[in-house]
């Protein structure tokens, strides 16, 4: 393959990381547009078509997963490939093993693209693909592992970077949560029931569903931000001790937190209280994280004016500042009172998703893709017009939903004098129509931010590289 051959020439194995790169938009594409298409169902439900693999129920999944393990995991093994050979000044151990890992994965997204719309489900959110998949999951993951660790084994530098730490707990976490939540009895091909039975159960589920947030959304966003923060700026990290105490604080603290979910029900309470104390502890690490960030730019910030891709990777993480002071504020059982069912949880995970996770990423890309296929970006215009589509996409993405989510959980909670409901529950479904309108048209804003994005970064590929003289214009 003509790929393979410039690879063989590279000092580092750069053939993996553009093609994990090119997937990450790629899927983060066609995730958004399910995110849209969903959107759109829950302003319009006539969209769901009466038809089942376009319903609502299916169609969902298939967003989260493709939001989540398409998009970012794309995002994640193309920066993790790239960052641990670039501060280990070695390549990447196991060409083949890498090749492995970028076939796996796509064949797990692809399954997950034909098995969730037929209905295919172990109803477990964001752990919905069946055994069979679990298993090569499983399988790619070592296969992650191996030849991460295996290039950090191999490093010519003694130190090992921190964004390297991050990378490392990401996927040794995310191996653990996988195995333990995936454990079912299998009955069929493409059916199987939960070890777990229970309150267990349920347990388990959001132990791994918020570590998934702690490790999958949140640890390897970090290892990003710990790299192309400073390599953007053009400075040192902020504070290299803060780093660690951040990284250690942080992966302690999230593994205690997943009782928040589960605020309110047949958890034993004194469980709901620890997850609730620990979330607000979990404050703390993260914003040590989000003040390490920021302040990496510390006499540097006229060039948030100048640079549009340090100010994608700049806002994601005040973003993430936003959304880890959110966060703990749910978990409070009394605030959660109103907040849990209602649209708030997902105007706080969009302010997560795509502000933190969905930014850095594309942040990051914008600073690879050049450098990967060795040409000069094509247009800063571009990058400059996609942040502010994007942005405001996101602003009113989560203000409506805010409203929304506040506004369900008052309704619901309203009783008369005489001790009945003040509000039916279809009341607060009419209710929301205005804001499922807004939220459509802010993910419609941020799924164009998105789609110029690709232009600009598929001009930059076909465009000529660095210092190579343009093809002068005929002379008349
Ligand atoms: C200190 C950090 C954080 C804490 C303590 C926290 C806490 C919470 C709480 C209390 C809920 C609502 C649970 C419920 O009522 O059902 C929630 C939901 C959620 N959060 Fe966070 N959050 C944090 C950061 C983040 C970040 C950075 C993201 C990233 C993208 C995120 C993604 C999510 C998701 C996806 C859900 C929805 C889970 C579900 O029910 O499906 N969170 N979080
Ligand atoms: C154009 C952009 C997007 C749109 C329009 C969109 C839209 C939606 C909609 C309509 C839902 C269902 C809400 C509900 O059930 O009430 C949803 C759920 C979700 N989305 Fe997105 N989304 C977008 C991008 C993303 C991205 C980039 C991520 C992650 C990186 C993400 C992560 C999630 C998660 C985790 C949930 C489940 C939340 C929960 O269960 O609490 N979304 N999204």
């Amino acid at each position: 393959m003509g790929a393979d051959r410039t690879d063989m020439h590279e000092t580092y194995n750069y053939t993996v990381v553009r093609q994990f790169a090119v997937m990450t938009i790629v899927w983060g594409i066609v995730g958004m547009l399910v995110g849209v298409v969903i959107a759109a169902q829950l302003a319009w439900p006539a969209l769901n078509f009466d038809l089942p693999w376009l319903s609502y129920g299916r169609l969902r999944p298939l967003h989260t997963n493709a939001v989540i393990f398409a998009f970012g995991g794309c995002a994640l093994f193309a920066t993790s490939y790239y960052v641990v050979q670039r501060t280990c000044h070695v390549r990447l151990f196991c060409r083949r093993l890498a090749a492995f890992t970028f076939w796996g994965w796509q064949a797990v997204i692809v399954l997950a693209a034909v098995t969730l719309p037929l209905g295919i489900t172990q109803g477990k959110e964001y752990a919905e693909l069946e055994w069979p998949i679990d298993l090569l999951i499983a399988v790619v993951w070592v296969a992650y592992a191996v030849v991460f660790l295996g290039t950090i084994a191999r490093r010519r530098v003694r130190h090992i970077y921190v964004a390297n730490w991050f990378f490392a707990a990401f996927i040794l976490a995310v191996a653990l949560l996988h195995v333990v939540n995936s454990a079912v009895i299998p009955v069929s091909l493409w059916k199987s029931y939960s070890l777990y039975a229970g309150v267990q159960d349920a347990m388990v589920q959001w132990w791994y569903g918020h570590n998934a947030v702690g490790f999958f959304l949140t640890a390897g966003f970090l290892g990003i931000m710990y790299y192309f923060v400073p390599k953007q700026a053009g400075r040192p990290i902020y504070s290299y001790r803060l780093s660690i105490v951040h990284f250690w604080a942080l992966v302690f603290t999230y593994m205690w937190a997943g009782p928040h979910h589960l605020h309110y029900t047949a958890l034993p309470d004194w469980a709901q209280s620890l997850g609730m104390v620990m979330s607000l502890i979990l404050l703390a690490p993260s914003w040590g994280g989000m003040i390490n960030g920021i302040m990496t730019l510390s006499g540097a910030w006229e060039k948030l004016r100048t640079d549009p891709v340090l100010r994608f990777l700049i806002v994601s993480v005040s973003f993430y500042g936003m959304s880890t002071f959110e966060g703990p504020m749910m978990s409070i059982k009394t605030v959660n009172a109103l907040s849990h069912y209602t649209d708030w949880t997902i105007g706080h995970v969009h302010s997560g998703a795509l502000g933190w996770v969905a930014f850095i990423s594309l942040g990051a890309m914008y600073f690879l893709i050049p450098r990967l296929f060795d040409r000069e970006l094509y247009s800063l215009r571009l990058v400059e017009v996609h942040f502010w589509v994007s942005t405001v996409g996101i602003v009113l993405y989560i203000t409506s939903m805010w409203v929304a989510g506040i506004m369900q959980g008052l309704m619901w909670r309203a009783v008369n004098d005489d001790g009945t409901l003040t509000y039916s529950f279809v009341e607060s479904v009419e209710a929301m129509h205005p804001f499922y309108v807004i939220r459509f048209l802010g993910g419609v804003l941020f799924l164009a931010g998105t789609v110029v994005m690709a232009w600009n970064l598929w001009r930059t590929v076909r465009g000529a590289r660095p210092g190579e003289a343009a093809i002068p214009a005929p002379a008349h």
